[in-house]
């Protein structure tokens, strides 16, 4: 990495220059102060042109940029941050399968998950493309078997429910695409998604299943996740209490997904059901691995492979493009500017779409738990903002719900609109001619909230004196529009491996790990500690004051 050396490690030892020690965030700082609160409306006015400029096309995507608080100086002193911090060169020690993991000393290659049959990734020497090939042949062949009805239950009868247990990026990938493709899967399947060790969700999943027509998909990098294991142990239960008892029915009612086939031969499933991937593929980087079979089975092998068609197809630019025209570097420092120069606390991401409902909730695991970090990659504490909270649900719902605050109120939060030209196929005739009005909206909201509504419009429109203030819409909050032809596998990989990138931009900017997460440690342990006080009234040692009375008021509640 670029950077002087100055500063002190924790270990004595010299460490890159810290990001807001670095002339190119001093530069942009000063450039801040200059901006003062330039509006939009006078950067527009000055600079026309911006519209057309500040877009970029790739693949099916085009993303316009232009209602972002910026100008030409500052997207060249972003350029220039990102050249400082090495973003390209981390980037290309990723995509060639060095340890960028630092603190795991693991490799990161999702990207080699939608290489095509013929590239070759190695990392440690071994090119992992066959093995990839290898795993999604066998994939398409299993789903092939339950979609053609072939793949028949313990009593010979075919599956019919498909119950995926995972959680995080072992539910939400799936489940999110599953929701995103539902008009190009085989309606005749139904699936499930179960992650919470909340019994209502397995109960929901299962209060009308059939178990000789239900095939379960226990989906976990290690296999020792409690919720995953604690489900997956209810499901087999559930499966021989109502199939007489026969362990053999397992083998067909039960294919596991994970890393760890030790565990899962512990478990009970024959690893001949296994699905294998590797330890290079993050969590919430995987739905792209094994972790989609169930996805697959829905959308079926082809569709499958255009979804990571599209997710290679963003590779290829995130590894191609210049920083200037290359989308996930501009949305990634788009992201650094706000956070760092607006003090940004949150990011909007709001797709116009009822398909991408669960689409905004998986990017906070690949976003959250990726940079929610303030720890620098050499041991550091950082002394700048990292990660946003990421929020956001499909539009136009959340337009009657908040946001009034995004229009008027106090907190200034940047926000990506999402949103495709075409309906998804196979709607009715009768329900196509909405859509206009879907992306009316959407396009609305994006004018609404760069150039609001002066007093003096307000005014002119004889709204009485005293109601100015209240119906005065300051404006000046920044999107960015992506839109694309239509909602397909191709464009949903297209948009993930955006956000994915995006996020990568971010952790190397603000020098981060952004492919562990030690931070979910802490309360795991704890909640093991925790339940034998609930269940046996144990004396767990260490507990504080107010979980102790927590715990109980809930035995009491609990009559124990
Ligand atoms: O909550 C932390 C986490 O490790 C996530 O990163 C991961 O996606 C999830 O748990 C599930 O893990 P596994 O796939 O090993 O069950």
């Amino acid at each position: 990495m670029s950077g002087s050396t100055t500063t002190s490690r924790a270990d004595g030892t010299a460490g890159p220059t810290p990001l807001d020690q670095r002339g190119e965030w001093t530069a942009l700082g000063k450039h801040r102060t200059q901006l003062g609160s330039a509006h939009l409306r006078d950067l527009f006015a000055d600079d026309p042109a911006r519209a057309d400029r500040y877009t970029v096309e790739v693949g099916d995507l085009y993303a316009d940029y232009s209602k972002n608080l910026v100008t030409d100086e500052t997207l060249r002193l972003l350029t220039e941050l990102a050249r400082a911090c090495g973003v390209a060169e981390l980037r290309d020690a990723m995509l060639r399968g060095d340890h960028i993991n630092v603190t795991e000393d693991r490799a990161v290659l999702h990207t080699a998950l939608r290489a095509p049959r013929t590239a070759v990734v190695a990392t440690d020497g071994h090119d992992v493309v066959p093995e990839v090939h290898e795993v999604l042949d066998r994939m398409s062949a299993f789903a092939e078997r339950v979609r053609s009805r072939s793949w028949l239950g313990h009593t010979g009868r075919p599956v019919r429910r498909i119950v995926n247990i995972g959680i995080g990026g072992s539910d939400l990938g799936p489940a999110m695409a599953y929701e995103a493709l539902r008009p190009y899967t085989d309606r005749g399947l139904e699936f499930r998604f179960v992650s919470n060790v909340d019994g209502g969700d397995m109960h929901e999943a299962l209060v009308d299943a059939d178990p000789e027509t239900t095939l379960f998909i226990v989906a976990s990098k290690t296999f020792t996740t409690i919720e995953t294991i604690t489900n997956a142990t209810v499901a087999r239960s559930w499966l021989l209490d109502r199939l007489g008892g026969d362990e053999a029915a397992i083998a067909r009612h039960f294919v596991a997904v994970s890393t760890n086939a030790d565990e899962v031969a512990r478990f009970g499933i024959d690893t001949a059901n296994m699905f294998g991937f590797w330890d290079w593929v993050g969590g919430r980087y995987s739905y792209d691995s094994a972790i989609g079979l169930s996805l697959m089975v829905a959308l079926g092998a082809d569709r499958f492979r255009e979804m990571l068609a599209g997710f290679h197809l963003m590779d290829e630019h995130f590894a191609t493009a210049p920083p200037e025209r290359n989308l996930p570097f501009l949305l990634g420092l788009l992201g650094v500017w706000y956070g760092g120069f607006f003090d940004a606390q949150s990011h909007a991401v709001l797709p116009y779409s009822h398909h991408m409902s669960k689409f905004t909730a998986y990017l906070q695991q690949l976003d959250m738990e990726s940079n929610g970090k303030s720890t620098q990659r050499d041991g550091r504490p950082v002394t700048w903002q990292t990660g946003p909270v990421v929020w956001g649900t499909p539009g136009t719902n959340g337009q009657h719900a908040y946001f009034q605050l995004l229009h008027q109120g106090t907190r200034f939060v940047p926000a990506d609109l999402i949103g495709f030209a075409r309906p998804v196929p196979g709607l009715p005739d009768a329900l196509v001619p909405q859509h206009d009005l879907l992306i009316a909206n959407l396009f609305a909201q994006g004018q609404a909230l760069a150039f609001g509504r002066t007093a003096e419009e307000v005014a002119a429109e004889g709204v009485a004196a005293d109601l100015v203030p209240h119906r005065t819409f300051a404006g000046n909050r920044p999107t960015t529009t992506v839109l694309a032809d239509r909602l397909t596998p191709s464009v949903l990989g297209q948009l993930v491996a955006l956000y994915e990138h995006k996020v990568f931009v971010q952790g190397a900017v603000w020098n981060i790990n952004s492919f562990d997460q030690w931070g979910v440690q802490l309360g795991k342990v704890l909640a093991k500690r925790v339940e034998p006080a609930l269940t046996e009234g144990a004396d767990v040692p260490g507990l504080d004051p107010s979980t102790s009375a927590l715990v109980r008021r809930y035995r009491a509640q609990r009559g124990r």
